[in-house]
């Protein structure tokens, strides 16, 4: 059930506003809250996440008023919904009821009720009350103009990805028997002439519980699958029902960037808007980077359709060890950031801070001072503000390059802890790589590694340590239509059942890459190899793997330390015009830096002389105009080109000389005639 033709949010300018949680106040506060809200440009708040047990007050008996009120204050003051649920977390006489609905980790100890989440992705009784909250939530609210989006749950797998009760240890076993059929299927899937561990009656297969010692990798693998599949058959059991009753409202749930524990493509498949909770932490000067692959993911995630910023702090956050707030105009140009990626509109967790509970000490929008906090005074100046970029609702980031996101090879490679190295890090790889890119002036999509790839020049696969023939078949495919990809170590190791390819890594992306891995060879902590590139030494921690070049390929840069000085350390075969990079070695920033630049040049496309890593440049686009953000994310002026007389829609009509200086936390949006290709941005050469 693939969502092809998602229905829109209905909604006329860019979404600004947050979670809203009305049952924490007295009624009085509500019309305050709408006053301020108003004048702080909202148009749009997340309810009831967490008030199931404040609609549902015992088995049957529900308390409707309080959401008919505040439904009704927030229309009065032309505020749309984003109505929740409810089901984020299941009322206390619903899990004392029903104690088996509680969650077990992997010792088997049951988890409390006394948090949120407190259910068991496959417990029937969660289930069926979930499908029966859903249901009268739709049928009581779904007609109201006030709603224009559903939200399903809230943040599926924060608290609780993996359960193994007996009642999931039920349902994994259901699952493998449905993948492998009978449990030869199965003993020959996993592998099981290793240690001993055929299976003879479906009873006796578990979850991966704690062991004796190192558990099968087949099976963590499969676990993780499972598990990421369980929340997705909790989540599809609403979007039927809403769809049933409301069958014209778009439907979501919201995401929470690169999260290991869930396949997003999956997720994103059957939902009508992606939406993201971001928390780029304000500790980091680096954040920014992450957070650029977090949003060119949830773009990616439907197309290269817009996406909603859901969540973001206004300043602190309350779940870090240390929480420290956003400076002034870290919250504007962190929304901005992701309005750049294609959100339209930037939202926070929450409206006004809470007083009490586990989040008394997270910023809100409104802050514990009200009106006179600092938060209120920034978050209602940007929500003014926005209202200038309207013309950017609806357009698409273009980008020329694109990034595998692959669930499976990143539960593959970091499940199991029998592997060349643990250090390694499937995220880690993706990161630097991206990194790279962003240095280099790019801004990235995610791709799956079966594509598709139109539109692209460029496909990063940082690590596809699971590849499968029909990957490798629409990688070389690409490469042979003139695409450049390329590939990073430990890829094209196993199959999707965990089995070695034969002859070895890269597996079927040897005819992609013309070269045979003979052996990883990690680098213990602590120590380096380095590799070299045209004279210059990279370093190479981490990882590095014995190469041999099997067909065609040229050696870019070899490795110039150790055991496997004189070795090829990148390579490239070519494919008609395209060709196929390998990169056998985890590099450090800079040398990776070097490569991308040679791989931008071989693939046509542009990259920046010099590097500010705090200098970023995201160009949105409708059928006639190109808007390019060019944000500064430091603490220091930056001095740009671009192009000339291009109108700045945040400096209210601005025009610019063709040399821009970007103040600290600076930001424009400068609107251009659409071009074949977009304003690629660069720092100033001009030192004046
Ligand atoms: C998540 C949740 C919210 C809130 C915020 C706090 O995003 O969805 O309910 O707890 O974290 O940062």
């Amino acid at each position: 059930m693939t969502n092809a033709t998602p229905r829109p949010l209905r909604l006329d300018a860019l979404a600004y506003g947050g979670d809203y949680n009305p049952d924490q106040w007295p009624e009085e506060v509500w019309h305050e809250d709408v006053r301020l809200m108003r004048e702080a440009g909202v148009n749009l708040v997340s309810l009831p996440v967490f008030s199931w047990p404040q609609l549902e007050v015992s088995p049957g008996e529900y308390d409707w008023a309080w959401l008919d009120r505040v439904i009704e204050v927030l229309w009065a003051g032309g505020i749309r919904i984003d109505l929740a649920t409810a089901t984020a977390t299941p009322p206390a006489w619903l899990v004392r009821s029903h104690p088996e609905m509680l969650p077990w980790d992997a010792d088997g100890r049951r988890l409390e009720f006394g948090s949120r989440q407190a259910y068991c992705p496959s417990s029937p009784v969660w289930r069926e009350h979930v499908a029966r909250m859903a249901r009268a939530m739709a049928e009581r609210y779904g007609e109201h103009p006030a709603v224009v989006l559903w939200h399903v749950s809230n943040e599926y797998g924060d608290h609780v990805a993996r359960c193994w009760c007996p009642e999931s240890a039920a349902h994994f076993r259901r699952w493998l028997e449905e993948h492998y059929r009978d449990l030869d299927g199965l003993n020959e899937a996993w592998g099981v002439n290793v240690w001993g561990q055929r299976y003879t009656a479906w009873e006796q297969v578990e979850p991966p519980r704690r062991a004796t010692g190192p558990v099968n990798p087949t099976q963590l693998l499969d676990f993780e699958r499972f598990s990421s599949d369980a929340l997705l058959e909790l989540f599809r059991i609403e979007v039927d029902v809403l769809r049933d009753v409301t069958p014209d409202l778009p439907v979501t749930t919201n995401f929470m960037s690169l999260f290991r524990e869930l396949d997003y493509w999956r997720f994103a498949e059957i939902e009508d808007l992606v939406t993201d909770d971001a928390y780029p932490d304000p500790a980091d000067p680096h954040a920014h980077v992450p957070a650029a692959l977090n949003y060119g993911l949830m773009r990616s995630l439907k197309g290269g359709r817009p996406w909603l910023l859901l969540e973001q702090a206004a300043s602190a956050v309350s779940w870090r060890a240390v929480n420290v707030p956003k400076a002034p105009g870290r919250m504007r140009v962190d929304s901005l950031q992701a309005i750049a990626h294609g959100s339209d509109g930037a939202m926070f967790f929450q409206w006004r801070q809470a007083r009490y509970g586990q989040e008394k000490f997270h910023s809100a929008m409104l802050g514990h001072r009200g009106e006179q906090s600092r938060t209120f005074r920034e978050t209602a100046a940007f929500g003014r503000e926005l209202q200038r970029l309207a013309a950017v609702k609806g357009a698409r980031v273009r980008s020329r390059v694109a990034l595998v996101v692959d669930w499976d090879s990143w539960w593959g490679s970091s499940a199991t802890e029998s592997l060349p190295s643990q250090r390694l890090g499937w995220l880690a790889q993706a990161r630097a790589w991206h990194g790279a890119l962003h240095a280099l002036g790019h801004a990235v999509d995610a791709v799956r590694a079966s594509g598709p790839f139109d539109g692209y020049d460029l496909v990063l696969v940082p690590n596809l340590y699971v590849t499968d023939d029909a990957q490798a078949a629409a990688l070389e495919a690409f490469a042979a239509s003139g695409g450049t990809v390329v590939v990073g170590p430990f890829s094209g190791v196993v199959d999707p059942t965990e089995k070695v390819h034969p002859g070895g890594a890269p597996g079927p992306l040897r005819g992609l890459l013309g070269v045979e891995v003979d052996e990883p060879w990690p680098v213990p902590d602590g120590a380096a190899e380095q590799v070299e590139l045209a004279g210059d030494r990279i370093d190479a921690p981490v990882w590095t793997e014995w190469v041999e070049v099997a067909d065609e390929a040229s050696v870019v840069a070899r490795y110039a330390t150790g055991v496997l000085a004189g070795r090829p350390a990148v390579t490239r075969r070519a494919h008609g015009a395209g060709g196929g990079w390998y990169v056998s070695a985890v590099l450090a920033d800079e040398g990776l830096v070097a490569i991308m630049r040679r791989v931008l040049d071989d693939a046509g496309l542009p990259a920046r002389a010099r590097i500010d890593r705090d200098l970023e440049a995201v160009t949105r686009a409708d059928a006639e105009t190109d808007y390019t953000f060019v944000l500064n994310h430091g603490a220091h002026e930056i001095v740009v080109d671009v192009p000339e007389d291009a109108e700045d829609l945040l400096g209210g009509g601005d025009r610019t000389t063709g040399r821009l200086v970007l103040a600290p936390l600076g930001v424009v949006v400068l609107a251009t005639p659409r071009a074949a290709e977009p304003p690629f941005i660069t720092l100033s050469e001009t030192t004046d």
